[in-house]
């Protein structure tokens, strides 16, 4: 191949991209609309410069962190992403075992391709889930307590997404929604006498979206539509909590007023990100509203980064801005699609080398030695 063996994250997206069906290629690599939010979030973390401590004794750094009491190697962690198993015949079971290996969180996407069960079943890693709600509250309870029963830590409920934003790659490319499989073994395993309108309501629901998509290019917003709660509100993460024990953390948060609203309703902890530039195409960068939110919350309650993170470098500054952990998205995909399970290690390897030299020739020993003082910004240099 042109690349030959990769020496950072981004030669595994040009791995992944020889590797991939354009169409599924497409899919994990693009963004809303203009893409403005998809390139900016890579970018913003150009004009953020690194302040280094020097003579600081080095010898020895410590990477591993502690993630809602969870012990893992380092503050790196598997964001929830749609569909594995276009990437990698066994799909999430895959990276599951990877997150294993490297002792980090995997979050698994609500649109997995693998069941909660499979993936659970194949992997010791500390696992989060991700949910989006449904217009029927009682299938989405249901998920939620499988995720429980079945060992997930973690509830993300992902809040940027009361509908599907316009990804027009996949309008072009026609790319089809296969069947959500954590949806579908919930139909025909408990689908019990007293379930069985559920399983009706259900198939028809998916039947009519299905109907929709054929004009429609790609049918992903279609089903996102026909099946997704747009109402779902802030009042509603009360409920949310009244039927589980799992912790639940809010991801798609952007602004100090949503960071004080979160605190308020009492969630254990939030994810800064916009989906990658997936959704709300002209939202901000992560990593240039990260520090407003973490002002916001005042330590109350743990935040958590993602989008754009390529280097350790981002890791380091988003640490340095105020973040616990980051999680990462394509580049695992990437991994996972050029190298299987060994591919998504390798990223996550790469990524916490990458780290640990940037803490060293910082004078950081400890992710807790990783200050604000450490980072100059944008609006910093100006002034
Ligand atoms: C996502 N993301 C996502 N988020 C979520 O909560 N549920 C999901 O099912 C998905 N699916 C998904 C699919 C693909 C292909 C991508 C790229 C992303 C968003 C994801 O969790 C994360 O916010 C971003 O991927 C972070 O940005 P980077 O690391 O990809 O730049």
């Amino acid at each position: 191949t042109m690349v030959g063996e990769p020496v950072n994250l981004n030669e595994f997206q040009e791995l992944a991209r020889e590797a991939l069906p354009k169409m599924y290629y497409d899919f994990y690599a693009g963004g809303a609309e203009d893409q403005y939010t998809l390139e900016e979030n890579m970018e913003a973390f150009r004009r953020i410069m690194i302040q280094p401590r020097i003579l600081v004794d080095v010898s020895r750094i410590d990477l591993s962190t502690n993630v809602l009491g969870y012990n893992i190697s380092a503050p790196i962690l598997i964001a929830p992403t749609a569909l594995h198993k276009l990437a990698h015949p066994e799909g999430e079971v895959v990276t599951a075992r990877a997150a294993a290996a490297c002792k980090t969180i995997m979050a698994l996407s609500f649109t997995s391709s693998c069941t909660l069960e499979e993936v659970a079943s194949s992997c010791n890693a500390v696992r989060f889930f991700q949910i989006y709600v449904y217009k029927r509250r009682d299938l989405s309870a249901l998920l939620v307590q499988r995720a429980e029963r079945n060992g997930y830590k973690a509830l993300v409920l992902t809040a940027d997404s009361p509908r599907v934003g316009r990804k027009e790659a996949d309008i072009k490319n026609k790319m089809i929604l296969p069947k959500l499989k954590n949806t579908e073994r919930f139909l025909s395993l408990e689908a019990s006498s007293d379930n069985v309108s559920d399983l009706e309501a259900f198939t028809k629901e998916t039947k009519d979206a299905s109907f929709w998509w054929k004009d429609n290019g790609s049918n992903l917003a279609a089903f996102a539509k026909e099946t997704k709660d747009a109402s779902f509100c802030w009042k509603d993460i009360e409920w949310l909590s009244t039927i589980t024990n799992m912790p639940i953390l809010i991801k798609g948060l952007l602004t100090r007023e949503d960071a004080i609203k979160a605190v308020k309703v009492g969630v254990a902890g939030i994810v800064v990100s916009n989906h990658g530039g997936r959704q709300l195409d002209y939202a901000p960068a992560t990593i240039t509203v990260l520090e407003e939110v973490v002002q916001a919350v005042g330590g109350r309650i743990p935040v958590f980064f993602d989008g754009g993170v390529r280097r350790g470098t981002d890791v380091f500054k988003a640490l340095a801005l105020g973040a616990q952990a980051v999680l990462i998205g394509r580049p695992v995909i990437y991994g996972l699609a050029a190298k299987g399970e060994y591919g998504v290690r390798q990223v996550i390897k790469m990524l916490k080398d990458e780290l640990e030299l940037t803490m060293a020739l910082s004078g950081c020993t400890s992710v807790k030695a990783i200050t604000r003082r450490h980072v100059r910004t944008e609006r910093e240099r100006l002034h």
